[in-house]
């Protein structure tokens, strides 16, 4: 393997950065070039690159967003697309890719690993947390810790005023993010796409609560389950307890990572060179019980990441 090439793909998460840098130190410790290509498969279909050598990702790894910049690419969709980037992968000799992304983007690797002899791998990054095959994405964490800071301030109006607050986090249509977030600031309830709810037996949760003594408390909502303005409208005319919601949006997406997203970020830019410079491909590399693997990127692509339902029920033991 004597080049290979980079890209960053779908939403941005924190540690990509740190995930290009390890790429392309350990790849120059092997002595292999890189190649980065700008706004994901844009980049690639339009042949818009620059080399990657160890200096030019210094002072990345604390940065949020992506240096190689990022889209979602619609080009990239169709046939003609992928065939494109194909064709620019041989012009460029480029022998192995690496793809930062999440679960779109490993799909649009899996598409591509179809027309192209260039051996890709794949490097799970999304504050989703949905990619199979991983126990945890680069970005997870620090949108975790990025949403407990701000529901933890909630908090304080929340108890002030007596008020129920929804916070609706991101995380697509999976609620990992919800989950781990709602767990982590005690949350009264949680609300996840896996699990079905009735409206009314919230209401009659936080009035039960409100019997006992409890007369605030948050609701994490994953922005997956649906309307949340409309449910924060119906809790309150059925419980009479005032209701807000607070959306918090892209803030979860930026930010500088944490040390476990770059620790992360850094063991699978490792394992990602050193399984092409093993001559394998079409994998992506993985955390299964604390260990750094890799499994197969149509394996990671046609499975579901299963939501750990314990933890949901812990949680409403922890609330109570
Ligand atoms: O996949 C990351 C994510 O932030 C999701 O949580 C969210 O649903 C989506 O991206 C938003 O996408 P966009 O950046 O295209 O608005």
């Amino acid at each position: 393997m004597r080049k290979i090439g980079i890209l960053t793909s779908g939403g941005d998460a924190p540690g990509m950065n740190a995930a290009i840098r390890a790429v392309v130190r350990i790849a120059h410790y092997h002595n292999i070039q890189v190649i980065g290509f700008e706004r994901g498969w844009e980049g690639l279909i339009n042949n818009s690159s620059r080399e990657l050598d160890p200096r030019s990702v210094s002072g990345i790894l604390q940065l949020g967003g992506t240096i190689l910049y990022t889209s979602r690419s619609s080009e990239f969709e169709h046939e003609e697309g992928i065939r494109k980037a194909a064709v620019n992968i041989g012009l460029n000799d480029i022998e192995g890719l690496v793809v930062i992304g999440g679960n779109g983007s490993m799909k649009g690797a899996l598409a591509l690993s179809k027309e192209t002899s260039s051996r890709i791998i794949g490097i799970p990054t999304t504050i989703d947390n949905d990619v199979s095959g991983t126990d945890e994405t680069v970005g997870f964490d620090t949108a975790v810790n990025t949403a407990v800071i701000e529901v933890d301030k909630i908090r304080d109006t929340a108890v002030s005023h007596d008020r129920i607050f929804i916070v609706e986090v991101m995380g697509r249509n999976r609620g990992f993010l919800a989950s781990m977030v709602g767990f982590t600031v005690g949350a009264e309830i949680i609300l996840v796409p896996e699990v079905r709810f009735e409206v009314e037996d919230i209401c009659s949760a936080i009035k039960e609560n409100a019997s006992k003594g409890k007369r605030s408390g948050i609701i994490v909502a994953a922005e997956g389950i649906g309307d949340t303005r409309a449910l924060a409208k119906h809790i309150e005319e059925h419980t009479g307890t005032e209701v807000r919601l607070s959306i918090l949006g892209y803030a979860q997406r930026g930010g500088s990572p944490t040390a476990r997203s770059r620790y992360l970020a850094n063991r699978f830019g490792n394992e990602a060179v050193r399984l092409l410079a093993n001559g394998e491909g079409n994998k992506v590399v993985c955390l299964q019980n604390s260990k750094i693997t890799s499994i197969d990127l149509a394996e990671s692509c046609q499975a579901t990441k299963p939501l750990n339902l314990k933890l949901l029920d812990l949680a409403k033991i922890l609330a109570i």
